[in-house]
């Protein structure tokens, strides 16, 4: 399989407990590389736009009031199918639901503080990795 981009965001509840390096060290372990990487503050109109997709879910609010309660870092990741990789790693959006040896089962708080995200699909994919990156940014 050829090699594949995703688009990885390390949380604000992450990033408070100081997780960043213990989460790129599951993300390298796993044989996935961080081809780009910044720590950023996102605006109330850059969380909105980024998760336009959910904006008619219950949660929508909240999810951008959380994804602006602090720093985030977001990333882009190459490897071999890299998309659906990452979410293994990342484990079920629901830390009550991942499997063991996840990131989410090991640091999420909760299913809106679940310390990761991870694009759903190498269509997503692209639209995110666009949506926080050019394409000078990425060194592989
Ligand atoms: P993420 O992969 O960033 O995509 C959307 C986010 O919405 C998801 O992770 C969760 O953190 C958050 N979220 C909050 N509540 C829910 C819910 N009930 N179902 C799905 N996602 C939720």
């Amino acid at each position: 399989m050829a090699k594949e981009r995703t688009l990885s965001i390390i949380k604000p509840d992450a990033t408070r407990r100081n997780l960043t390096g213990k989460i790129n060290a599951r993300i390298e372990e796993a044989g996935l590389r961080i081809v780009a990487q910044k720590r950023l503050w996102l605006s109330r109109a850059q969380a909105e736009k980024f998760y336009e997709v959910h904006k008619e879910r219950p949660f929508y609010n909240d999810l951008c009031n959380f994804m602006t309660s602090g720093p985030v870092v977001v990333q882009v990741l190459e490897g071999e199918n890299a998309v659906a990789k990452y979410r293994d790693v990342m484990g079920a959006t629901n830390p009550a639901n991942a499997a063991q040896g996840t990131i989410r089962k090991d640091f999420a708080e909760s299913i809106e503080a679940n310390s990761v995200h991870g694009s759903d699909s190498p269509e997503n994919a692209k639209i995110e990795c666009a949506f926080f990156f050019s394409g000078i940014e990425l060194v592989g």
